[in-house]
């Protein structure tokens, strides 16, 4: 098929390059042209595992082009996805990018006789695809469903992990305003994917984005909640109270009788809490939604509560620890929201730091692709260093606080803890070192949701 994509985001990026690789061809639209310029090089504008070599392929083999001609793009191809922003503003996603470009692609559709799709891919709020995208397409098209298609799809893509997630999809949502619509657009995906297509209407579509995220979101905050009451009570692991919870079947399912060992802490793992541009803001813009059409939710708000306590619960900790703050020098070990992206939006490391900025510590900064973002969201803090080698951000400090469970981090021997540090004494915020190994070299231990 030929698809256009509006958007060269991680989302819509990843969605071209991936589209183009099973074989369509894809026009990704944009219009700033440093980023059409670097796409048709065959070089990725954003931080994505697999995503250059990728990218360089299906710039070579004619898969996909760059473009800044929207209505080139919307009339040679058969479907447009709009995988634009949705900005947090003001306690919700504004809708803004949506609107124009649903208006533009509506525009582009008057002087086209074929059928079209448009889908919405981005993240919306439940009724936005039927209430308002509609009602624009209809207006800027003059025409009328049937003469073109509307769907809601979201995506599933995890932030350094989404070419993979892409191409391995664990379901395939398509939310059709009607059949016809439905028809059309499953050929995307049909016979390119092994996965479960799951046919719902577009409102069902938005929501089941919005509660997959929230669900993750709240299996992170309960296994904090956990980890506080286990470090108040002293004397537990929460990670292997969580290990064990996430062990029963209902959890992970044994394939032929074998557990999937890795993945029984995915997401019920105690740590320094969730970050990133997604779940903050979905389970915000979920709660904000619910609250407006009437509905409280409590779960939802606690989930949140829950996670901005995080912070300030390891502050606290390190104050009892290290007994005076101000005078001392800590390595902080990542500082992306999570480890392989470059991505320090939400951080949970960025709020850390600029609590211990106010509190008076000085700060050795360490991470090993996002030290360019983090300076530009610290610019302004005094006392803080940063550094691309872990050896030379640990030299000289008094504790070393691991915030992004990078692998460089968590390979990181403890002899080199006590070669390097003042004072050898590491804080584990992700749960992600051996706390045995670390008392073996003399490396004191501290970690959420373990206290002797
Ligand atoms: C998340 C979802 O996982 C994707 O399925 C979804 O498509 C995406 O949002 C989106 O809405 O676009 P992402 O934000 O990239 O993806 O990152 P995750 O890997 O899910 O992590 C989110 C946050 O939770 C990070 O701060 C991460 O460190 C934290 N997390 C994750 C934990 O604290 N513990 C865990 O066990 C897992």
């Amino acid at each position: 098929m030929n698809i256009s994509i509006i958007g060269t985001g991680y989302v819509g990026l990843v969605t071209g390059v991936c589209l183009a690789y099973k074989g369509h061809k894809v026009f990704c639209v944009d219009k700033q042209q440093r980023i059409i310029d670097s796409i048709s090089r065959g070089v990725s504008p954003i931080y994505e595992q697999q995503l250059d070599s990728m990218l360089a392929h299906v710039i070579k083999n004619d898969e996909l082009k760059a473009t800044a001609d929207l209505s080139q793009a919307v009339m040679d191809s058969e479907i447009t996805i709009i995988a634009v922003g949705t900005p947090y503003i003001g306690g919700q996603i504004a809708l803004t990018y949506i609107k124009k470009a649903v208006y533009e692609v509506g525009a582009i559709l008057k002087n086209k006789k074929d059928y079209h799709v448009v889908c919405i891919k981005s993240t919306v709020v439940p009724t936005t695809t039927d209430t308002i995208v509609l009602p624009i397409l209809k207006q800027a098209s003059g025409k009328e469903l049937g003469d073109f298609g509307l769907v809601m799809n979201p995506e599933f893509l995890k932030e350094g992990e989404a070419v993979q997630d892409f191409l391995n999809p664990d379901r395939i949502i398509i939310g059709a305003i009607d059949e016809k619509s439905y028809e059309v657009f499953k050929n995307i995906y049909q016979y390119h994917f092994d996965a479960p297509i799951i046919k719902v209407n577009p409102r069902t579509a938005e929501m089941i984005k919005y509660a997959s995220n929230s669900l993750l979101a709240t299996l992170i905050s309960f296994s904090n909640e956990i980890a506080a009451i286990s470090e108040e009570a002293g004397g537990i692991d929460a990670l292997k109270v969580m290990e064990s919870v996430g062990l029963d079947k209902r959890f992970t399912p044994k394939v032929r009788g074998e557990l999937i060992k890795p993945d029984a802490t995915k997401y019920l793992k105690p740590g320094r809490g969730f970050g990133g541009s997604c779940f903050p803001k979905d389970i915000k813009s979920l709660i904000s939604f619910s609250v407006k059409i009437g509905y409280d939710p409590k779960i939802l708000k606690s989930v949140i509560a829950v996670n901005e306590l995080q912070v300030g619960r390891i502050l606290c900790t390190l104050k009892k620890e290290l007994l005076r703050i101000e005078d001392k020098t800590i390595a902080i070990l990542g500082l992306a929201f999570k480890a392989n992206t470059d991505d320090v939006r939400e951080s949970q490391s960025i709020k850390l730091i600029k609590e211990l900025m106010e509190a008076g510590a000085k700060l050795k900064c360490y991470d090993p692709a996002a030290v360019e973002k983090a300076k530009k969201e610290l610019l302004g803090c005094d006392g803080l260093e940063f550094f691309n080698d872990y050896r030379e951000a640990l030299a000289g400090t008094d504790a070393a606080i691991l915030m992004t469970d990078w692998k460089i981090i968590t390979d990181i021997p403890f002899s080199e803890y006590v070669k390097f540090m003042k004072a050898p004494a590491v804080f584990d915020c992700c749960r992600a070192l051996d706390h045995d190994k670390a008392k073996l070299f003399g490396v004191k231990y501290i970690g959420i949701g373990f206290r002797k």
